[in-house]
């Protein structure tokens, strides 16, 4: 006995809409191992005498590392990767400042809990010292819904995962949008990982692009 038949189809498509773009950027070794060894011995400056820090704390310099001349490669670097992720979003019409850019400091033990950068728009981070175990960084699914019903596939892919960790590397450089939550798991290296932090905004947002994106269709006529 047969079943119904099945329709003709002309197409079948699916679209995945509403993506997060998150970008990675690894430089060449001869690029990182001398750039990372001059960030390096500054952030030592900075936080020398060292506090004594609790156990499973981190530590963070002030926020405006941009603004000194030592950090002045890896502000090129930040605004290169924001600049080229505005191109890729189109919005290259957007020229971006850098908000803040702060070093942290991760012991072993130490983790950063989950967390966004509220009033930005692009944020990011540049990994100084971050060798195998010292941890990654973790991107969380920003749709809650997709935390209620989770069935458990053969194996998860992007499509089924609700949260998606990035190896930490020397060298690397990950941008992401400033809305999108992450954490950072404990180190569990017997090194210190130092990351370098910044965020990006539109400046002047409110004068450039905060006016209405309608336009009145209605017409005042005299009679
Ligand atoms: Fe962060």
């Amino acid at each position: 006995m047969n079943g119904p038949r099945p329709p003709r189809i002309d197409k079948l498509d699916v679209q995945e809409l509403f993506t997060t773009p998150v970008w990675i950027i690894d430089l060449a070794s001869d690029e990182h191992v001398p750039l990372n060894r001059a960030l390096k011995a500054e952030i030592e400056r900075l936080l020398t005498p060292r506090p004594k820090i609790p156990l499973g704390a981190n530590w963070q310099t002030e926020q405006t590392l941009h603004e000194q001349s030592a950090f002045r490669p890896l502000r090129d670097l930040a605004d290169m990767a924001a600049k080229g992720a505005m191109r890729w979003l189109g919005l290259e019409n957007h020229p971006l400042v850098i908000t803040g850019c702060w070093a942290n400091i991760n012991p072993p033990g130490a983790h950063h809990p989950r967390h966004s950068h509220p009033n930005n728009y692009l944020s990011g981070v540049y990994y100084v010292q971050a060798g195998p175990g010292s941890a990654e960084i973790v991107l969380s699914d920003p749709r809650p819904q997709s935390f209620v019903i989770m069935p458990g596939p053969k194996q998860f892919t992007a499509r089924t995962a609700n949260s998606r960790a990035i190896d930490s590397k020397d060298g690397r450089l990950v941008l992401f949008p400033s809305w999108l939550q992450h954490h950072v798991v404990s180190n569990q290296s017997q090194v210190e990982r130092i990351s370098i932090a910044f965020n990006f905004m539109i400046p002047n947002y409110t004068e450039t692009a905060s006016a209405p994106m309608w336009k009145g269709n209605v017409k005042a006529t005299s009679s």
